[in-house]
Order: structure tokens, then sequence, then C-alpha cells
């Protein structure tokens, strides 16, 4: 039976750094750092995130800034908001939430945001400077994922990585993090030809592909260690009617028998992404006062 891999555990103890961090930023320098997230629409998923990004923002001792714009906002008059935040001293990580409506173009607004303030990690400068190994906002989620395994194997030197899912926040830069810990990464997609073959010869196996349990225990090799990305929302009739529940992208009960170790959803990668967004905007915060960066909470 793998072991499970707490991220919601790990997650508290990764605020609880940036808590630290943040207390002497504020008592040695006076700083204390801020993180805008602009939100545009109703979309309800979102608006629970961004409440949520808030919430534990104000509990690591940070500032937080909340903008909710219409839906119908303009793409000039979001472009100004983002000019301005770029430019307040006070904000340290600027996240503009996505999905955007429709109306409105994500690259463009993305790459509007200073590299320096994107804690995303979105902005093409940054995606560069991560795929050439240089210092660089790296993105919330695959960021928690590479700290999870660090933490459970140590080093991850010469293992063989499959990531499953080749999406711009998660597939590409989770390949480029396990590039630069020396692994051998392959992505897997929707076209790859006997994709479970592939993931069976994976030491490590990340999967980020939003399909409920798609990766089932016979496609991972014995003693592998599984990182599920997904989060999907199911119906759960043995809950009570209109209940749902969250399975990732992978079969827990079949791939809990198989694996070494395992992260569950919820209560794995989730908690890390937000942990990350925090770890970024200290970091953030730090390099942009010439003061010394926390350690282990970046790559
Ligand atoms: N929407 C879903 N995930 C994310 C994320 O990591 N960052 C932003 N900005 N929006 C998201």
């Amino acid at each position: 039976m793998a072991t499970r891999i707490d991220g919601k555990v790990f997650a508290a103890t990764v605020r609880d750094k940036v808590a630290t961090h943040v207390v002497r930023l504020k008592s040695d320098h006076g700083i204390t750092p801020g993180l805008a997230v602009v939100l545009v629409g109703e979309d309800p998923a979102s608006a629970v995130y961004v409440r949520s990004k808030g919430k534990l923002t104000v509990e690591v001792g940070m500032n937080s800034m909340e903008h909710k714009l219409d839906t119908d906002t303009s793409q000039a008059d979001l472009l100004a908001l983002i000019d301005r935040l770029n430019t307040d001293p006070a904000v340290h990580g600027i996240l503009v939430q996505l999905p955007l409506p429709d109306h409105l173009d994500e690259d463009l607004v993305i790459n509007a945001i200073a590299p320096e303030k994107d804690v995303d990690g979105f902005h093409i400068s940054n995606v560069g400077l991560l795929g050439t190994g240089q210092k660089s906002m790296v993105p919330c989620t695959p960021l928690g994922c590479l700290m999870l395994l660090r933490d459970h194997h140590g080093s991850l030197s010469g293992m063989n990585a499959v990531v499953v899912g080749r999406s711009n926040i998660v597939g590409k830069p989770m390949a480029q993090l396990l590039l630069g810990d020396s692994c051998t990464v392959t992505i897997a997609h929707s076209r790859t030809k006997d994709i479970e073959a592939l993931c069976r010869n994976a030491d490590i196996l990340v999967a980020a592909v939003g399909r409920r349990e798609m990766i089932k225990g016979d496609w991972i090799k014995p003693g592998a260690t599984v990182i599920d990305v997904g989060i999907n929302r199911i119906d759960a009739p043995e809950k009570g009617e209109g209940k749902t529940r969250l399975v990732g992208d992978v079969d827990f009960a079949s791939a809990s028998e198989v694996a070494g170790a395992i992260t569950p959803v919820p209560g794995g990668v989730g908690p890390m992404t937000i942990a990350c967004l925090l770890a970024n905007t200290v970091t953030a915060c730090c390099r942009a006062n010439g003061v010394e960066e926390p350690v282990g909470l970046t790559a």
C-alpha cells in the first residue's frame, strides 16, 4: 500500500515559513508584502479561490488587495489597473485570476504584468527564464509538486519522470522543473501513443490532464511516486441527493495498491498551490527590496 503524501500538512509548514519571513521583513525592514488579486466577472469557482487566497494571505501577515471587476470590463480598463499595480510600491505580487471572460485577451493581460510581480509565473519572461534555468517566478502548482517530490525523495537526479498533460500552467513548467532537478522527462498528452506503457516506465508520474480517474493502477510502475494534480468534481449520490465530491486524474483506489507514494485528492497538491503563491509573494517582496530570500521556498 502506497505512502500517502500529505499536501495539507506540508502546505501548512510552507505557510509557517512564509509567516516567519514576513515577521522578519516587518521588524527588520518595515516592509509588509502585498498581494493584489484581480478577479473579472462572476465565475463561482474563481470567486471561491480568490476568497481563499485572500484569507490565507492575511493569515501569514501579508496585505491582501482584491480588485473585483465587472464581467464586461474593457481590456483598456483592465490594462490600466495592471499598470497602476505594476507601479504601486505596496504591491509585490499581482495575480489575475483565470479564466478571463472571452472578450479579454489572456496572453496580452498576463504579459502586461511586471515580470518581477508575476507571482503566477505565467509572463513570457518568467517562462523563458525558467526554461533556461535562470532565476524566475515559478508557477505555483508545479512548484508545489516539486516541493512534495523533493521532500519525499531528497534528490530526484536520474529518475524517469512522466508528466501527463501539456498545459502552460502545469504540464510544461512541471517538465522544466523536473529537468532542472536532473530527471529524464517525458511529456505525454492526448495524442501520445501507448500512453499506458509510457506511464509504466515512470519513477515519478505527474497527472495533470483534467480527466477524472483516467490513470489506473495498472498504468503505474510498482513503487513509483504519483502526483495527482487533477481536481474534478463529480456527483456523489452516496452522500445524499445533489451532493458532490472531488476526485483526481488518478484512480486512487487502484493506484495506491501499486504506487510507492501518492498524493490524495483532496489534500494533496491542492493546498500546495496557494502556499506557493504566498511563497512567491514573499520571494518577490524580498527581491524588490534587496532583502535575502527565504530558503527552500522556490525552485
Ligand atoms: N485559475 C486556475 N488556476 C489558476 C492559477 O494558478 N492562477 C491563476 N491566475 N488563475 C488560475
